[in-house]
């Protein structure tokens, strides 16, 4: 029997936002016959990430190759099983993959991770509880290792790792402040999540003046998790501590059109040296095989309440291109998803 599966093929680089030409809609018979330990699924919620602009580089990342053309997109996914031909797997079972932008997949059950939908909505295995909070708890636990009453300053504070940042370094009872866009993300990072101060950084034109008021908010920074890079970095080194730890998680700013022609900005590693500071880049992958760890911790702070994870879902398979534009124009807090 085959069922028709509809897929998005990147199938061209863009240099600033994507557009139609990047990439192609298909329709594709898929044949259901499964062999051995093979699953069919059915996709219920495909993933939106930054990581998909860094893959489109024409540069070598943290991979060596771009993502291929011609095939498509890869992403994470929520899916139910509608058959299977492998132990332990039953139709309606729910699992976390890989299997990108396209409505079904035929996979062998070793390429999925079963889902308890009594922990949470099973969509939070994309965020919450899936790459985002590994990326956020270990990336701040690891390498930021904040401590009681330190300064720890988010930038991309609303968005799906910043919001968790904010969160687990208040639960390390550090004093918080988020940076992000808007006075309507700042009023919930402050009054939902718990900042001690946030700020919009579009409120401010230049460095110098964003640096300001981190001085006369904090007093100085003793973590620095960067989710965005540009003028929002340049005016937080300035203002660390000494021995502070500067997690570099993300330079969204620089993702479109500047992944390959970086703009430059005023130099700051000068205060690294002052203040015998610390850089650092994390990345969700080195710490995979950590999930479960993950898991024990930040899953009773879901399933207590402890831990607000507001997800931003678009619905239809129709969407997945131009979503992907939405996290650059910033309108969603929390977990971008496409529900299929
Ligand atoms: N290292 C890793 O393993 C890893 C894993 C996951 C994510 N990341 C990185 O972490 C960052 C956040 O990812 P996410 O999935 O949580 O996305 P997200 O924060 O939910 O969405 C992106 C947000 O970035 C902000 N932004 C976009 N363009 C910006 C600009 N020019 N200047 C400042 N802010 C801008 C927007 O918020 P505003 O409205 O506040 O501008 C937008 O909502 C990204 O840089 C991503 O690449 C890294």
């Amino acid at each position: 029997m085959t069922i028709l599966n509809r897929q998005w093929i990147y199938q061209q680089a863009p240099v600033d936002l994507v557009g139609p030409e990047h990439y192609r809609y298909e329709e594709q018979p898929l044949d259901t016959a499964l062999g051995r330990d093979e699953l069919l699924i059915a996709a219920r919620y495909i993933s939106v990430d930054p990581y998909m602009r860094i893959g489109q580089s024409g540069k070598p990342t943290y991979d060596p190759h771009p993502h291929p053309v011609g095939i498509v997109q890869q992403a994470g996914v929520v899916a139910q099983v509608l058959a299977s031909n492998a132990a332990g797997f039953q139709p309606g079972d729910w699992v976390r993959t890989y299997s990108g932008w396209q409505t079904h997949a035929v996979l062998h059950a070793s390429a999925v991770n079963r889902i308890d939908p009594q922990l949470a909505p099973v969509s939070t295995a994309l965020g919450v509880l899936g790459m985002p909070g590994r990326t956020a708890w270990f990336g701040l636990t690891e390498a930021g290792k904040p401590r009681a009453g330190e300064v720890v300053v988010v930038s991309g504070a609303a968005g799906a790792v910043g919001s968790l940042v904010v969160q687990f370094a208040k639960k390390h009872g550090a004093r918080v402040l988020a940076i992000a866009g808007g006075a309507e993300k700042c009023r919930w990072l402050q009054e939902q999540l718990g900042a001690d101060w946030v700020l919009d950084y579009r409120a401010y034109h230049d460095h110098a003046a964003l640096a300001a008021q981190i001085r006369q908010l904090t007093g100085g920074v003793d973590v620095y998790f960067d989710n965005v890079g540009g003028m929002v970095t340049d005016a937080v080194v300035g203002e660390i501590k000494r021995r502070a730890r500067i997690v570099i998680c993300g330079q969204i700013s620089q993702y479109n059109g500047h992944l390959d022609a970086p703009t430059l900005g005023p130099r700051f590693l000068h205060h690294v040296l002052y203040q015998r500071a610390t850089i650092q880049g994390i990345l969700a992958r080195d710490y995979l095989h950590r999930m479960d760890e993950m898991l024990a911790i930040v899953g009773p702070w879901v399933q207590r309440g402890e831990i607000v994870f507001e997800q931003h879902v678009l619905h239809g398979f129709e969407q997945l291109p131009q979503a992907l534009n939405a996290l650059f124009t910033g309108e969603h807090r929390g977990k971008l998803l496409v529900e299929v």
